[in-house]
């Protein structure tokens, strides 16, 4: 085989693995990525907590929640529990009944975080 040859043949594995990389990121996307495709179980730290970090904690963390998330902690298992217990938290993020739609300003989730975090509410809101 000529150097030309080989170079080539690396250079198109490269190219080859990129995609097959970003393929299966698109696939398998998990709870809070963007683009989450997975809603198989997930546990409140490894499904709910991701979402909740990515979309809501910069208004609802503890820190921020009183000047920016209406006084609303989403940071921490006992305070997340508390609304998803009230159906504020389902409520809110599916954009029904008379609950503040949320994201705050920014559009809906989309389904599948809203489905991973329905399926932890269904389960019992356990801390897991
Ligand atoms: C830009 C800031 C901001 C972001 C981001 C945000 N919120 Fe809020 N959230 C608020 C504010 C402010 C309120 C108080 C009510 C209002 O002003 O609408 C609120 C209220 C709520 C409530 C109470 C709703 C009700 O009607 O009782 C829940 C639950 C909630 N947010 C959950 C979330 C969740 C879950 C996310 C992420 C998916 C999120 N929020 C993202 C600012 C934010």
């Amino acid at each position: 085989m000529s150097k030309l040859k080989i170079a080539f043949g690396i250079t198109a594995f490269a190219i080859f693995t990129a995609c097959y990389y970003d393929n299966e990121e698109y696939l398998y996307g998990k709870p809070g990525s963007g683009n989450c495709a997975d809603t198989t179980e997930y546990t409140f730290s490894v499904g709910v907590k991701p979402i909740l970090e990515k979309y809501c904690i910069t208004c609802h963390s503890n820190a921020s929640a009183a000047s920016m998330g209406g006084s609303i902690k989403l940071q921490d298992y006992a305070d997340v529990k508390i609304k998803a217990a009230n159906g504020s938290l389902l409520g809110s993020i599916s954009h029904s009944g008379s609950y503040s739609q949320m994201p705050k300003g920014r559009e809906k989730m989309n389904d599948c975080n809203i489905i991973v975090i329905k399926k932890w509410i269904n389960e019992g809101i356990p801390n897991n």
